[in-house]
């Protein structure tokens, strides 16, 4: 006993400067004159920024819900079922668009009896913390303010409710309080929560289906010893438990370690001993450590994720709360578990003396059939025994010694997994939820000798907008990823191959999702591709943050003026400028493109453009005058600039020395002249003269007819009238 207890003294010191070693390495590890020297030569591991990832996803928000906490698939999955804070909702898979949303609201007495219990508004609230799919109906539970109830819904109508049961034993009462249920397909409901108001009595409790309700024993802090529950699976003829607790065997300080527990699916519970209590429960500690001459210890699951086929169970584990945080992934094969199942107990005679290592009575053990007839022996496990043997010796280590995937100064809070066929190998993809709203997707060891990559690292949210992820929930078939936060699901599709540009950037991301297609010459994953043999993917190394930055100007500054000379004479301008430090260019990245400088609205003189030439003289022979211009406008004076000091006109006269020519021209014509015959029709003439020469275009004589009337026909002279005297100058008359 003495050496026993010595050994484990000796442990706790032992933990105690590995913790020292992890402070002291991660606070070189921070030292800011180191990172800041050579940040072009640190390995960093690429991250695709929030505005990167943001046209890639879909996100739903409904007014006023929280808590986004409970992610589960329709069985056709089809439709993602959301349990958030007083609603539940059913979504399109394919955008996250609203199908359906039901309210789950407490009632007013509810409330006020919570109220009336010291909780606050906050609190008082339902909060669904189980959420299972069971054939077309939905079993989901809330916290309903600390009365916490459970629902069977319809799956394709939430709001058609069949029964309502009590959800003790079933859903914790606070919300803060980790749960963890499951249903069979029998039926029966598994669930692991705390029982009561306080949270003091913690149980691993079935319910429901055609088997008796059992429980883990009551007040026994070596059955469970204030766990916190963290996921339930139901494998074989067994329903695993997986949880973190006091260390019961651990006897210096209060040190948490992480479990594995399990119980048979058919245990029926004893008889006088173990009545409604388990028979066939057993847990198992689960390490998770850095190796070294000092191991250091990652004692707290946080998640799992399980890979059935593989039966492979993948678990983050991180330090505790209140020491230097930490975390790890550590992936241990079911075999392994089911081993140290086998293998002998860890038991305590008494509360004074030490845990020793005790033979396992049934190290074949199998879960039995079940014989209705009658209830002795019914799991093959003696009830002594089985009131006795809790806790299994051996601790089930991990499937390598190193843990897959470890990182200080972070707490991962959820797990999920994906298995990749890449060109050569199958690959799975751990992606990792940090508490600060990141998503670490990392590439699990190929091999016992290899080491695990950190691919890339999403930013969910804008830098001063972190929030911690509530739940992650992945679909295989379609390879995507849902997440839920405080206060919406977020889905990311994790397949973007065509993100990447060229074959380098294809390449160089390692994304076992992606390769270079050399005949379509574009980056796709494998189905997309025309043909294995030409699709280039090459992980052989992790991919490094392209620390090169190429420079981005910032935002121009506000127009203002500044001076500038014109011709010899000053004058202003509007100018702007911007900088290049949006980015600035880093570690050999390209100066920005682009002027940095513009000048606009510059203040400008005007000047006389040339005189055009004279125009014509006014007249073409004697005196005259002829003008010339020329305008202000070589250049126009703009923005302040001066005018053009003269004249825009100039006049002068011409023609001074041409005296014209005589002007020739036609008299007006004279008047008709007599006609030539008095009657019977004759011709009458009109003449003009041509003025000082005698070139006149056209006739100096115009004809025309007169006297057309026809004479009267003188058939008998009569005799002539006798002489009278007659004015000779009259020439009017004819002669
Ligand atoms: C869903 O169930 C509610 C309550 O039973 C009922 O009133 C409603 O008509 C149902 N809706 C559909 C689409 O069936
Ligand atoms: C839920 O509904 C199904 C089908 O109506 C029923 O068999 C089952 O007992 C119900 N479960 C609960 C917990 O009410
Ligand atoms: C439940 O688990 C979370 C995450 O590990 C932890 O922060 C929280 O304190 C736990 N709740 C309780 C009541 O211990
Ligand atoms: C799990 O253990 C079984 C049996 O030892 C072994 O066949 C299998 O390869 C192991 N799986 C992994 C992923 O190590
Ligand atoms: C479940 O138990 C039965 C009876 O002991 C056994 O025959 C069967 O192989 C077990 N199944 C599994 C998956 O272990
Ligand atoms: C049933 O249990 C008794 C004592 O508890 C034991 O002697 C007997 O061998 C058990 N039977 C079987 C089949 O394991
Ligand atoms: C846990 O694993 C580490 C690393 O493999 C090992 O050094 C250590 O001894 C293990 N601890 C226990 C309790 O098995
Ligand atoms: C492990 O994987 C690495 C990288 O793929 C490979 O170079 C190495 O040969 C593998 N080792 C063994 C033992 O398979
Ligand atoms: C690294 O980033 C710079 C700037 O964005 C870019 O010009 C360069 O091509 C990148 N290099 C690789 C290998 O992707
Ligand atoms: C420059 O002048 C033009 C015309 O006056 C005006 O429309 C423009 O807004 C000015 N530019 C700036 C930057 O003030
Ligand atoms: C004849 O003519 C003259 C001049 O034209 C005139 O003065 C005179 O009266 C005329 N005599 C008669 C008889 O008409």
């Amino acid at each position: 006993m003495a050496p026993a207890a010595g050994s484990s003294r000796a442990r706790c010191l032992l933990s105690l400067q590995g913790m020292l070693v992890l402070l002291l390495g991660s606070v070189a590890g921070r030292d800011p004159s180191w990172t800041h020297e050579s940040p072009c030569h640190r390995a960093e591991h690429p991250v695709i920024s929030h505005s990167e990832i943001e046209p890639w996803i879909h996100r739903f928000r409904a007014e006023g819900t929280v808590d986004y906490s409970q992610l589960t698939f329709d069985p056709g999955q089809n439709e993602l079922i959301v349990g958030a804070r007083n609603h539940l909702f059913r979504l399109h898979l394919e955008d996250l668009s609203l199908i359906q949303g039901a309210e789950w609201q407490c009632d007013e007495f509810t409330k006020g009896a919570c109220f009336s219990r010291g909780k606050s508004e906050e609190e008082c609230q339902n909060y669904i913390r189980v959420l299972l799919v069971n054939g077309d109906r939905l079993f989901t539970c809330g916290t309903n303010a600390f009365t916490p109830i459970c629902t069977n819904r319809t799956l394709t109508n939430l709001t058609e409710i069949h029964d309502q049961i009590s959800g003790m034993a079933r859903c914790p009462y606070n919300p803060l309080h980790n749960s963890t249920a499951l249903i069979t397909s029998n039926g029966e409901l598994y669930a692991a929560t705390a029982m009561d108001f306080s949270g003091r009595d913690p149980a691993i409790y079935r319910s429901l289906g055609g088997l008796p309700p059992l429980r883990t024993a009551q007040y026994n802090s070596k059955w469970l010893n204030e766990p916190n529950f963290v996921s339930s699976y139901d494998i074989g003829n067994f329903t695993y438990f997986f949880f973190r607790e006091n260390a019961v065997e651990h006897d210096c300080g209060k040190t948490i370690f992480s479990r594995a527990a399990r119980v048979c699916k058919n245990d029926i519970g004893g008889r006088f001993l173990l009545e409604d209590t388990w028979t066939t429960f057993m847990k198992a500690r689960l390490n998770c450590s850095r190796p070294g001459e000092i191991p250091f210890d990652y004692n707290e699951l946080q998640d799992t994720f399980f890979l059935p086929e593989l039966e492979l169970l993948y678990g983050i584990f991180t330090t505790n709360m209140n020491s230097i945080a930490a975390s790890a992934v550590c992936a241990f094969n079911l075999s392994a578990i089911t081993q140290v199942f086998g293998g002998p107990f860890k038991y305590q005679e008494n509360s004074r003396s030490a845990w020793l290592p005790y033979p396992n009575p049934s190290p074949d053990f199998q879960c039995g059939t079940i014989d209705y007839g009658s209830y002795v022996n019914l799991t093959e496990r003696n009830l002594q025994d089985a009131q006795k043997f809790i806790l299994m010796h051996e601790v089930v280590q991990p499937v390598v010694p190193v843990p897959y995937f470890m990182e200080d100064n972070v707490r991962f809070s959820h797990v999920a997994v994906d298995v990749v066929q890449g060109k050569d190998t199958l690959f799975h993809i751990i992606y990792l939820a940090t508490d600060y709203g990141t998503i670490r997707k990392v590439l699990s060891p190929l091999n016992q000798s290899a080491g695990s990559c950190l691919l890339d690292e999403i930013e969910l949210f804008p830098p001063r907008k972190r929030q911690p992820i509530r739940s992650l929930l992945i679909q295989h078939s379609r390879s995507v990823l849902f997440v839920g936060v405080r206060d919406q699901v977020i889905k990311i599709p994790l397949m973007r191959c065509n993100f990447h540009k060229t074959r380098e950037a294809c390449v160089g991301a390692r994304d076992p999702y992606c390769g270079w297609d050399l005949v379509l010459k574009k980056c796709t994953t494998l189905e997309e591709s025309l043909s294995m043999s030409q699709w280039e993917q090459s992980i052989t190394e992790c991919p490094m943050r392209n620390v090169t930055v190429n420079g981005r100007y910032g935002p121009w500054s506000g127009w203002k003026t500044c001076g500038h000379s014109d011709g010899g004479s000053a004058g202003s301008c509007l100018c702007r400028t911007r900088a290049c430090d949006s980015p600035s260019p880093q570690c050999g990245g390209q100066q920005c493109q682009g002027p940095s400088v513009e000048v606009t609205n510059c203040s400008r003189n005007g000047a006389w453009t040339p005189w055009t030439p004279w125009a014509p003289c006014s007249t073409s022979c004697g005196i005259g005058f002829q003008v010339r211009q020329r305008s202000c406008s070589n250049p126009t004076p703009r923005h302040g600039g001066r005018v053009c000091v003269g004249q825009n006109r100039e006049e002068r006269y011409c023609n001074e020395h041409l005296p014209c020519p005589p002007h020739v021209y036609w008299s007006s014509w004279s008047p008709w002249e007599r006609c030539t015959v008095p009657c019977g029709g004759g011709l009458q003439t009109r003449r003009r003269t041509c003025e000082n020469g005698n070139e006149c275009p056209g006739c100096s004589l115009e004809y025309q007819s007169c006297n057309s009337l026809s004479c009267p026909d003188l058939k008998k002279t009569t005799p002539w009238t006798p002489w009278t005297p007659v004015n000779i100058s009259d020439k009017r008359r004819p002669l």
